[in-house]
């Protein structure tokens, strides 16, 4: 009988070839609270703490991008409450990550529709933007007020807005071209999509740039997602073969 399980082991990771784009659905803090008899805020809090370590992690281990998942279109219908208290994680975060990005050279973007969050929020987001432009390190993607479906719908009025200004040919539209209208222009698709916590579903996160990605999931709640939990998916990832479409 093994006396070791495989979760004991080391990860075997080739870091000379990584994937170039990690996204993260960062699921399971409201379940980490519940089953500590926590407030689900406290899990939040938590995986805020759990996203900047594997966001310094990322970086040390040189992937080129991270995106996470952090508030969707749909997480408005939470409790006011519930709300709050994500956006003053955010907030926290953002003034701190702002402070270090000279030190960190991290570089930050935003995916979503930002005009629904506080005009205190949108300014720091266009701060860290502006700041980031000067660096070419990690860059990690944070989706907020973000939505696979609505990415899409904005993309296509975008596009026929274009159109219709003259600016775009309807009858030239190719994949390439309409992956410049979606919020994550000019980003590779990512390789690798990590949903911790036992969901497996893709829950509107990346609809178009997900067409070839590799899904990983694990039971593992995000408060409690490690270095070690990323090594591991990268581990299986480097095991697929990645064929798109071809044999
Ligand atoms: C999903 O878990 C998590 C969220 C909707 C919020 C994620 C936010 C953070 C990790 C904190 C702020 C982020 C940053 C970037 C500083 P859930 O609440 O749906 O968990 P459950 O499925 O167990 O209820």
């Amino acid at each position: 009988m093994a006396i070791f399980s495989s979760k004991t082991r080391e990860p075997q990771v080739d870091f000379s070839h990584l994937p170039r784009h990690v996204a993260i659905i960062m699921d399971g803090n409201g379940r980490w609270a519940r089953k500590r008899g926590l407030p689900r805020t406290a899990g939040h809090a938590v995986g805020a703490e759990t996203f900047r370590t594997i966001a310094t992690y990322a970086k040390e281990i040189g992937l080129e991008y991270l995106t996470v998942y952090a508030f969707s279109t749909e997480n408005w219908k939470r409790s006011q409450e519930e709300v709050q208290s994500i956006m003053g994680l955010l907030k926290k975060y953002l003034l701190e990550a702002i402070g270090q990005m000279e030190r960190d050279k991290v570089k930050m973007e935003f995916f979503g529709d930002l005009s629904r969050l506080s005009p205190e929020l949108q300014e720091l987001c266009q701060h860290a933007r502006e700041i980031s432009s000067r660096y070419d390190g990690c860059q990690v993607n944070i989706c907020l007020n973000y939505g696979g479906r609505d990415e899409i719908i904005r993309g296509i009025k975008a596009w026929q807005a274009d159109c219709a200004a003259g600016k775009a040919n309807p009858e030239a539209l190719t994949e390439a071209g309409f992956s410049d209208y979606l919020f994550s222009k000019g980003v590779p698709d990512p390789d690798l999509i990590i949903r911790p916590s036992g969901e497996v579903r893709t829950s509107n996160f990346l609809l178009w740039q997900s067409a070839y990605s590799e899904y990983y999931f694990t039971d593992v709640l995000w408060p409690d997602f490690s270095k070690t939990n990323l090594l591991e998916a990268i581990e299986a990832f480097q095991k697929r073969s990645r064929r798109y479409g071809g044999v």
